[in-house]
């Protein structure tokens, strides 16, 4: 057995989803902050790499969704993309948030005590550079820290880049559906944990996962009631876009 696989899991049973959910734009400090107001202690954030290979936070390959930006992001220098307002298409209210760094998010978090998993999320062609980028700059800005960031993604070659980078990060493999070899993608690539889509997941597979001695989360469960289902089935966490709904205060078991 992998020794990673013996650690403890140090997140709690709710992440608030690119930030702050649904409340606030998605991977802005803005959302962090509201996901805070809710006393959500840990979150999620999708990070790729600016034409300058710095680590920032975006969803998407491209800028139009959640910025006033156009076209891909990898084509924007970081002091470009700094420029630009990624809070206005949410509402006035947020107009002017920046698209924030990864040391940005660190500093912010590591002064809250919130805990994040760090989602890899590569623009194509940069995989393995964006894993590498990612986890090196995780071990630095979060060095000491009593709570390590969770690096997670959907690419392989990008969790592989960051196992060689930062060995000591613990890592998650996304997936939608979790595919019938998922014992030996977790061992390649020496994961704490499985992340998949809670629509696809059985409680059999659940049983089956928490057998094998692996961490299981789930997203992105928005409804408290198939939370405490998933929860029951052995899920160690849920990631939501609903933290007005799904308290971080209270067990989810014990939430009316
Ligand atoms: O990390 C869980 C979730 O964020 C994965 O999907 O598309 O919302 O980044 P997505
Ligand atoms: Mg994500």
């Amino acid at each position: 057995m992998s020794q990673s696989r013996k650690q403890p899991w140090p997140y709690p049973e709710v992440v608030a989803h690119r930030g702050g959910g649904a409340l606030a734009p998605e991977n802005t400090l803005a959302g962090f902050r509201e996901g805070a107001r809710y006393g959500y202690r840990a979150a999620e954030c999708d990070v790729k790499l600016s034409a300058d290979s710095v680590c920032f936070l975006l969803h998407d390959d491209t800028l139009e969704r959640t910025s006033n930006g156009q076209g891909p992001a990898r084509a924007w220098t970081m002091a470009e993309l700094a420029q630009l307002d990624a809070g206005g298409w949410k509402g006035a209210a947020f107009a002017g948030e920046p698209l924030p760094t990864l040391a940005n998010v660190a500093a912010w978090c590591r002064a809250q005590g919130v805990s994040l998993n760090i989602e890899i999320k590569p623009c194509p062609g940069r995989e393995e550079e964006t894993g590498r980028r990612v986890a090196e700059e995780a071990a630095r800005l979060w060095a000491g820290a009593q709570t390590p960031p969770l690096l997670s993604s959907f690419d392989a070659a990008a969790l592989r880049a960051a196992r060689d980078a930062a060995p000591d990060l613990p890592r998650a493999f996304l997936c939608e559906a979790i595919p019938a070899d998922w014992r030996e993608t977790l061992e390649a690539l020496d994961c704490v944990a499985l992340h998949c889509d809670h629509a696809t997941l059985t409680e059999a597979q659940a049983g089956e996962i928490k057998a094998a001695g692996y961490q299981l989360l789930c997203y992105t469960v928005n409804d408290l009631a198939r939370a405490k289902t998933l929860r029951g089935w052995g899920v160690d966490s849920v990631c939501t876009d609903r933290i007005d709904q799904l308290a971080a205060q209270r067990p989810l078991a014990a939430q009316p």
